[in-house]
């Protein structure tokens, strides 16, 4: 199956696209989860996917970063196929996944988090300027350096694993429902620092059950059903053009859905 193209906007490809997602295929054992999904991102895009629980929006991310393999279909990164490739040697050229649920490291220091983070790109000249620049998003990570990632709140949990991250200087940075289980104000802090990162140019693949939000700042969005593709094209076509209700619907996982 191609890339749907329910809209003129969807045709905006560059030839060069940062990742290209062709026709893939994803299995849990004999149970296919994902169906032929095609989608791809422009260098400095900000694009949102978004769908209720169990579309397979964590499933694709996983599989873009080699966590799973998948059954068919190609993933083109940086214009290198890298299909099947482990996710250590995809975030060594430039690949960076903040997963659903934080995962940090508890026991281990914030500044041990952060150093894990740039594992495989970790340039001693340029660390101490990489933490400089962290620092001057999340000021709470200056403070709790040398604390215990387990001691921090959620919503400094959340800053962390996206500082973790940020700091290998990802050319795509993916996220997984970042906002999931914050409170309201925490939600607004993190909708703010992802439109930070985009106005720093940083090119961000966006997985959010928060559709009205993550369709407000995506330049693209989209809409996964069913591992499927349902709709793919511009935020503002796409609220007026579907139900976006039943996205809402499946909104609920932490009550701060919409
Ligand atoms: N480890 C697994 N083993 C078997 N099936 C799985 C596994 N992980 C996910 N699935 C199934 O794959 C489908 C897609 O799951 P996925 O986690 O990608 O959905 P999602 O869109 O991220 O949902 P959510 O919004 O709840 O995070 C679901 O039907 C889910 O039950
Ligand atoms: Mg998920």
């Amino acid at each position: 199956m191609s890339e749907v193209k329910m809209n003129t906007k969807e045709t905006q490809k560059d030839p060069n696209p940062i990742l290209e997602v062709n026709d893939l295929y994803v299995s849990y054992g004999a149970v296919e989860v994902i169906h032929g999904i095609s989608l791809h991102v422009n260098k400095g895009e900000l694009v949102s996917i978004c769908g209720v629980n169990g579309a397979g929006k964590s499933t694709i991310l996983k599989s873009i970063a080699g966590v799973l393999k998948p059954k068919s279909g190609t993933i083109r990164f940086k214009q290198k196929d890298v299909t099947g490739r482990k996710p250590e040697q995809l975030h060594k050229i430039g690949m960076a996944l903040v997963p659903e649920g934080r995962e940090i490291f508890p026991t281990l220091t914030v500044g041990e988090n952060l150093r894990i983070g740039a594992y495989g790109r970790y340039k001693p000249k340029t660390f101490a300027a990489d933490l400089e620049d962290i620092f001057e998003l999340f000021p709470i990570l200056k403070e709790r350096y040398d604390q215990a990632g387990g001691l921090l709140s959620g919503g400094e949990q959340q800053m962390l694993a996206i500082a973790r991250g940020l700091i290998s200087r990802p050319d795509l940075l993916m996220m997984d429902e970042p906002s999931l289980g914050l409170s309201p104000t925490r939600v607004d802090q993190i909708f703010e620092l992802i439109l930070a990162l985009k106005g720093r140019g940083i090119t961000i693949l966006l997985v959010e059950q928060n559709a009205k939000r993550a369709l407000e700042i995506a330049d693209r969005a989209y809409l996964f059903s069913n591992g499927r593709v349902e709709y793919a094209g511009c935020p503002k076509d796409m609220e007026s053009s579907i139900d976006i209700a039943a996205v809402y619907l499946g909104a609920n996982k932490g009550g701060n859905g919409v």
